[in-house]
């Protein structure tokens, strides 16, 4: 079974289906992890991304690897565990950038699909999950929140993970990057047409889960 979880930034998502893999003991896919490592590895490489000659060849080379062990994900890049340093703004934003270059999508939608298909039941999470990556998936969620309400999760997030931000700097690059998302040539954000859209904006995490569980539970049985 796949249930495919989207949505824009700093909606929860993450946390959410995190959670609900857990309660349904599913495998849990964060796609935009594996963005994320790549736009570390640009980053420690110095490569710069208009380079298409330089990206390609660092995307032959790449190794990102996921574990998903009791509720806990764990990302590694060439081996190396980078769980904590692809949440650091700078990343945040590379990530962003990389994701709306053509080579870079079609490598990472190959590689999520591969992913996910190495498991029987997975709960995949990230842009495009319901849309590209597994349009036939069981149960699509498209969860949603008011853009102050997705700025304050995202901050409050941050701050307990023990990273230090400029309030008005991490708005500014909030907004950039929800711009660049939302408004990129290939796969922008959008719903699947079949996708359940859940605004939670007014529910608290531990409603969110229970809906999707519920929904997840459904489809199940
Ligand atoms: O969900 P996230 O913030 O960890 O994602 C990092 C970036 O990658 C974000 O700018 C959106 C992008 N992304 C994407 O384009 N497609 C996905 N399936 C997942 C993430």
């Amino acid at each position: 079974m796949i249930i495919a979880i989207d949505g824009p930034l700093g909606v929860g998502k993450s946390s959410v289906a995190k959670e609900v893999a857990k309660r349904l003991g599913f495998t849990y896919i964060d796609t935009g992890a594996m963005y994320r490592a790549l736009a570390l590895k640009t980053l420690k490489e110095n490569i710069d991304i208009n380079d298409k000659k330089k990206l390609l060849n660092l995307l032959e080379n790449i190794d990102i690897q996921l574990d998903y062990t009791d509720g806990v994900l764990k990302v590694f890049l060439d081996g190396k565990d980078v769980s904590n340093e692809i949440r650091m703004e700078e990343v945040s934003k590379r990530a962003s950038e990389v994701a709306s270059i053509k080579e870079v999508r079609d490598f990472m939608v190959n590689l999520q699909r591969k992913y996910g298909n190495k498991y029987k039941n997975i709960v995949i999470e990230g842009r495009d999950t319901g849309t590209v990556i597994f349009p036939n998936a069981d149960l699509k969620i498209f969860l949603t929140a008011p853009l102050e309400v997705r700025i304050e999760r995202r901050y409050k997030q941050l701050l307990e993970k023990g990273f230090k931000v400029d309030y008005d700097e991490f708005v500014k690059n909030f907004k950039e990057r929800e711009h660049r998302d939302n408004t990129r040539k290939i796969n922008p954000l959008r719903p699947a047409e079949d996708s359940i859209i859940i605004d939670s904006g007014n529910m608290t995490f531990e409603e969110v889960v229970e809906e999707i569980t519920h929904l997840s539970k459904k489809v199940l049985s």
